[in-house]
This record gives structure tokens, sequence and C-alpha cells, in this order.
């Protein structure tokens, strides 16, 4: 998160998000006095966005707008950045709605905008990895209620395909960390190898400026967990 905002103040002007979920990312940066678009294709996501965007003034403007990111047409076509956090274009299943997306990112891009998104690498360890391996995605502490929910995950690998699919498990542990609730949701990701991605910028009429494995600015390596592109139109 730390990753975008800190994009997102050196661009210093208007940004769109894809994808963008409750406000985690799109509230801070208006609270920063960015003015954002934010599409997402999920009304109580954007619910819980504007709910959350009433806690404290927002010196930037905040718009959001139901969508599907691979078929966005706005009326502004000049951002001066759009991103796509947290795997989403990864949610796409379907290889063309991915192409497509980048496609409409460029087309709202101001001539010297950035796009910046990240997807997770599939290395070798990971899609040829042991199916059945559970490991912790987050922990989230609702102190207001006294309990902490952990979410864990399982992953799948159709490597055809490139489809991963992903179980995941919230579990809500009470202060004893006894469990009092048990959620089980199926998240299907298509995701996408690095040559696959420069392929279709390059479809988009996108150049990559830089490429890195790691939000701490190290170099993509064959044991990258994340593939993170910054680009600009050619
Ligand atoms: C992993 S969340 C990321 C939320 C936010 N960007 C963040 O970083 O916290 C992915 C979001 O993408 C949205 N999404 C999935 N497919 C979409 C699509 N085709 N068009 C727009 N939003 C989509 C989901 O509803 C969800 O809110």
């Amino acid at each position: 998160m730390e990753f975008y905002l800190n994009a997102i103040d050196r661009c210093g002007g208007s940004v769109l998000e894809l994808g963008v979920g409750t406000g985690r990312i799109a509230i801070p940066a208006a609270a920063m006095g960015h003015d954002v678009m934010g599409v997402d294709v999920n009304r109580p996501m954007l619910d819980r966005a504007r709910l959350k965007s009433t806690a404290a003034p927002l010196p930037g403007k905040l718009q959001l707008i139901e969508g599907d990111m691979s078929k966005i047409d706005l009326p502004h076509k000049d951002f001066d950045l759009v991103i796509i956090p947290a795997h989403t274009l990864a949610l796409l299943t379907d290889e063309h709605d991915q192409a497509e997306t980048l496609i409409r990112c460029a087309e709202h891009m101001a001539l010297n905008a950035a796009l910046i998104f990240n997807l997770f690498s599939p290395t070798d360890d990971l899609i040829r990895g042991d199916s059945d391996e559970t490991f912790l995605l987050g922990v989230v502490e609702d102190d207001e209620n006294g309990v902490r929910h952990v979410l864990t995950g399982t992953n799948e690998f159709d490597t055809t395909r490139q489809i991963n699919r992903c179980t995941q498990v919230i579990e809500t542990l009470n202060a004893d960390g006894e469990s009092i609730d048990r959620e089980v949701l199926q998240v299907l990701f298509r995701y996408l190898h690095h040559h696959q991605v420069i392929e279709m910028l390059e479809t988009a009429g996108l150049q990559v400026i830089d490429v890195f494995g790691d939000f701490d600015g190290s170099p993509l390596t064959d044991d990258s967990e994340e593939m993170i592109y910054i680009c600009r139109l050619k």
C-alpha cells in the first residue's frame, strides 16, 4: 500500500484505480489531496468504500464508479496515474479481458501518465508445488468486536489454462482463541508469465519503464514472488 501511495504522491495529479475495493488505497490518496476515481465491479465493496470515505473530510475528490475494468469508457481520458494494485488484473480469468483492460488503461492515460500494477509471479516452486499446503494470507484484528479474523489459503494450479483456484478460509476467533465462525471462499486467478505481460502491454501501446520483483524495489528474478510494472504510453 505504501508503494502505491508513494507513487501517487510522486505523480502529483489525478489517479484512476481499477478494482478499487473498499478504498484501502483510494481513500488515503484522496486524504493526501489527490483526485481519485475508483472503479469496481462489486457494489457491496463500493458501498463499504463510500461509508469509509465519510469518516473524515477528504481534501481530494473521490469518485467511485461501478463497472467492469475491461470495459471502462470514462468521460476523463487524461489521468496522470492509473493503478491496478493487489493482483487484481489476475482476477480476470479470461486472457482477452486482461488484454482489454490494459488497452482501456492506455486509453485513459494522459500523455506523460504512468500505469502501475502488480501481479503474483508464477514461479516454478509455486505452480508446481504442493497443492495441499495451507498458507497464511493475513490476520485482521477487530478490536471493536473483540475478535480476530485469520485468513488462510490453499492453491490448486491448472498450468495449461494458467488458472489458480485459491480456496480461502476466514476463521473468526474470540478473545480466548476459540473459533466462532468459518467462511470458505473460492477465488480464481489467471496468472501471467512475465513475457506474456510484456506482450500484452506492447499490444496495448504501452512500454515498460521499470519492473520490480518486490515492493522494496529489488529486481525481478526467477524467485521473485511479485511482478511490479511501471509503464508509460509508447
Ligand atoms: C484484491 S481486491 C483489491 C482492492 C484494492 N485495489 C486494494 O488494493 O485494496 C480486488 C478488487 O477488484 C474488484 N474486481 C474484480 N474484477 C473486477 C472487474 N472486472 N472490474 C472491476 N473491478 C473488479 C473486486 O471486486 C475487488 O474489489
